[in-house]
């Protein structure tokens, strides 16, 4: 059996390098997270993978047929190119401008246009056109996340008796928020998803509420997450994706033994760290954090020059405009709190706008003291696993969100309620002041379930319920 791996996104983003054309790395957990699964060979029963997905638009001086010959020497990468058209209304349009906001429970961010969703029902077309001449029956099509709600019910039209998978990489709204969407949208999108033979999301409460959204909407009653379409059973489970444990566990004790961690402490000798990392994105509660840092250190002048926060936004979705707008309310922020505190050698936030590699990424886990990760809704959050993950000393200590998929796992880290500002910066002093014992025991329990329930597991749990539902569907058709 193959698996078809679709998602918006290919694992690699054309760029422009001098005069040709190159490949990066996508950012982002879903590319972070199948990357990894890859790299460690297929899931449970499959002989090969291929993977379908956008490399991004050509980048300037450069066209489709360019990107399609840079590609072709990767054949396991199927492309989807997109029109500037469809790059907007679909892509910074529907996907970024109305599912993203509402899917986090921003519906006063949200925006709802006629022509946006026609450019979704459109795309998702488009992905159906790539992948229709090369599907087998005997395939496992894995489709990802919110950009392809529709793909589903679109392949099982075509292919009644393949296998299909879905999983939604960011939280599903409680039913009042998802019906804000105008009532043909929304039932389509529960349509379209329910075309899976296995519908899966990163929590228990995710799934619960898109249930409730089939009961309510559809009309669909379910038995313990497996709900009876005419001719067909869908199973609704959560599965809360990992992520490459061993990776970054290895990376850390190279990092230690290789003496980059003491040669980049050198620079904050006396100093505590406090690491935030994440994309650039309204959801990731990056102003409220700052304000917490800067409440923390108005209340607590003696731990001026004895701690840093190094704050790391990786550009995202920049043409969207809320983007933009969080961007220079983020700079004036981190200006406002260097400028009230700085001295001539310590600058309180020091802020990156760059996206990291791995090295770096992994230098800053091992380095920091603390992890400060305050979204205010993510479906998972693998950063903060990833923080975890890298501290092979089980030192060091997280504050996390309760507002993250994660913080139902990490139930050993410092939780807190990332719209109260006050909350982050108590949670700031408490993991500066906690004893070494204190921290080893959360950070080896932590540890423990992360390295229990890593991408692998994540992917064979899914395939295995794919593959089992398969097996039920072949015994019920013979009958
Ligand atoms: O996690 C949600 C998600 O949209 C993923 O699909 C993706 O990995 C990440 O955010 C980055 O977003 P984008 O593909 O829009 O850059």
């Amino acid at each position: 059996m193959r698996l078809i791996i679709v998602a918006n996104r290919l694992p690699v983003t054309t760029v422009r390098r001098g005069t040709t054309l190159a490949f990066k790395p996508s950012i982002g957990g879903l590319t972070t997270g199948l990357n990894a699964l890859l790299r460690a060979g297929n899931p449970k029963g499959l002989d090969d993978y291929c993977w379908v997905g956008w490399p991004g638009l050509p980048p300037a001086g450069f066209d489709d047929e360019a990107l399609r010959a840079a590609l072709a020497e990767m054949p396991r990468y199927v492309p989807v190119l997109y029109s500037k058209k469809l790059y907007k209304d679909f892509y910074s349009g529907f996907c970024n401008s109305c599912l993203w906001p509402l899917f986090h429970a921003l519906p006063t961010l949200t925006t709802y246009q006629e022509w946006q969703w026609t450019q979704y029902v459109r795309a998702n077309e488009l992905y159906l056109e790539a992948l229709a001449p090369m599907l087998r029956e005997d395939d496992v099509v894995w489709v990802h996340d919110y950009h392809l709600m529709l793909l589903p019910q679109m392949i099982r039209q075509k292919f009644p008796r393949i296998t299909i998978g879905f999983f939604l990489h960011i939280p599903f709204p409680h039913y009042e928020i998802f019906r804000i969407l105008p009532s043909a949208w929304r039932s389509q999108l529960l349509k379209g998803m329910m075309g899976a033979d296995v519908v899966g999301f990163h929590t228990n409460d995710y799934a619960q509420d898109f249930l409730k959204c089939i009961l309510k909407i559809s009309g669909l009653e379910n038995k313990d997450g497996l709900v009876m379409t005419q001719n067909r059973i869908v199973a609704v489970r959560n599965y809360p994706m990992g992520i490459a444990y061993d990776d970054f566990h290895r990376a850390a004790l190279e990092t230690e033994a290789s003496g980059k961690k003491n040669e980049f402490l050198k620079d904050f000798q006396g100093q505590k760290l406090i690491l935030s990392v994440d994309r650039l994105d309204y959801t990731k509660g990056v102003v409220n954090r700052l304000l917490g840092y800067e409440q923390f250190l108005a209340k607590h002048p003696e731990w001026h020059q004895k701690v840093s926060l190094i704050m790391v936004l990786a550009p995202s979705r920049t043409d969207v405009s809320l983007y933009g707008r969080m961007k220079k309310e983020i700079e004036m922020l981190v200006g406002k709190i260097n400028g009230a505190f700085g001295q001539p050698h310590w600058t309180p936030v020091l802020y990156q706008y760059q996206t990291k590699s791995f090295d770096e990424l992994s230098l800053l886990y091992v380095t920091a003291d603390v992890a400060l990760i305050t979204p205010l809704r993510d479906g998972m959050n693998l950063i903060a696993k990833e923080f975890v993950a890298s501290r092979s000393r089980q030192n060091g200590v997280l504050i996390l969100s309760e507002l993250a998929g994660a913080s139902q796992e990490l139930i050993e880290a410092k939780i807190i309620n990332p719209f109260h500002i006050r909350e982050i910066a108590d949670a700031i002093d408490e993991s500066l002041n906690l004893t070494e014992a204190e921290q080893h025991d959360a950070m080896t329990r932590m540890r423990r379930q992360i390295k229990g329930y890593d991408v692998v597991r994540w992917a064979d749990d899914f395939v295995g319920d794919l593959t089992k539902s398969r097996k039920t569907m072949d015994a019920l058709r013979q009958k």
